[in-house]
């Protein structure tokens, strides 16, 4: 199939281009940069021995989506383009309407005039808001406290109602949980700007003396050693369950289903078993709480399992060797 990736260049669609090459796919990248770096799209031609259609352009851009999906005959999207920073979006919250939900809408409009009706959306486990149980499943009430976690809901909904008034769609919900680690060649992997928010990408950057030591938000969580419990998933993994997903869209449909491992480990976890793969003591300090954070969250990955015929394989030790080795060929990110 030609399919449209937008974002395709950041750290979830880059994997995913790579997953998809490798299933004889046809890859049209539409991305903006504004989080990631063209060179990411050259890796995934070089981890593959495949060339990939790239065009630069922003979501919002209506026109230029619509001649890109006439252009490259394209027969699905799937969209990763969107902001993603909880606490950015709670300074600059149009900035995330405007990008994510009116992103998405654009998209679709393209979508309907050029014909294309299948869509694998990125949402997250953050739609579940504080859990109200363990392990949450997909029948879990939605609820957001930021407006990063809103959007997603927002675009989710919309993409709900869409599907009640053009039932001939075919449209996947993917809530991810917590995606980590890299590519095996350590040619791809996870490039923040700045100071990483995410834990394994501080955890990194410690590991290589980037950082000083890693502060651990909160050690009096009602969790087995205190500190926060989640879902980490091996980035790999997610991104065959795009493959999958969009394999499982083979009539009309709109599903939403977790991608998770099912299995929760603590940030204490998550340091210790990176200490293992880097081989050095990695230094940590108890912090107060980060606002907003929530004890545990670990998903139900039954849904997928029956739905995709995916789950993840990967465990947190390859998390760990496949991020240390990203982090070591590529201290500077993707920045010579
Ligand atoms: C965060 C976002 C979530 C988003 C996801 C995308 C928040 C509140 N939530 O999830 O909406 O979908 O990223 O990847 O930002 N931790 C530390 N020290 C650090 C960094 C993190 O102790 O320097 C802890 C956190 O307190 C948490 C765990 O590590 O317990 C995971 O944090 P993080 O990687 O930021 O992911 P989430 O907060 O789960």
């Amino acid at each position: 199939m030609n399919i449209l990736v937008t974002g395709g260049a950041g750290y979830i669609g880059s994997h995913t281009c790579v997953e998809l090459l490798k299933a004889g796919h046809e890859v049209i990248v539409f991305d903006n940069f504004c989080n990631s770096s063209p060179e990411s799209v050259k890796r995934v031609q070089q981890i593959t021995g495949k060339t990939l259609s790239l065009v630069k352009g922003d979501i919002r851009n209506r026109e230029q989506l619509e001649s890109v999906l006439r252009e490259f005959k394209c027969e699905a999207v799937i969209h990763f383009a969107g902001l993603k920073a909880v606490g950015e979006s709670v300074e600059q919250p149009l900035m995330y309407y405007d990008n994510n939900v009116v992103g998405t809408v654009r998209l679709l409009e393209a979508m309907q005039a050029t014909g294309v009706k299948t869509i694998v959306f990125s949402s997250s486990a953050t739609v579940y808001g504080d859990p109200q149980y363990l392990p949450l499943d997909e029948a879990h009430p939605l609820s957001a406290s930021n407006p990063y976690g809103r959007s997603k809901i927002v675009i989710e909904d919309m993409l709900r109602d869409y599907y009640r008034a053009h039932p001939d769609w075919k449209i996947a919900l993917l809530r991810y949980f917590n995606p980590v680690g890299a590519h095996e060649s350590g040619l791809i992997g996870e490039d923040p700007g700045g100071i990483p928010n995410n834990l394994m990408p501080f955890v990194a950057q410690v590991a290589i003396g980037r950082r000083e030591r890693l502060n651990i938000w909160g050690g009096d969580y009602p969790t087995p050693d205190g500190t926060g419990v989640r879902d980490f998933i091996h980035v790999v993994d997610l991104a065959r369950g795009h493959v999958a997903a969009l394999q499982a869209l083979d009539a009309p449909q709109c599903f939403a289903v977790n991608l998770g491992t099912g299995v929760g480990y603590s940030v204490l976890d998550v340091l210790k078993a990176y200490e293992k793969a880097c081989g050095k003591t990695l230094p940590y300090a108890i912090a107060e709480r980060r606002p907003g954070d929530i004890a545990s969250c670990y998903a139900n990955p039954a849904e997928a399992k029956r739905k995709l015929g995916w789950e993840a394989t990967l465990g947190l030790e390859a998390m760990c060797a496949d991020s240390w080795k990203w982090q070591q060929m590529n201290p500077n990110g993707f920045k010579a």
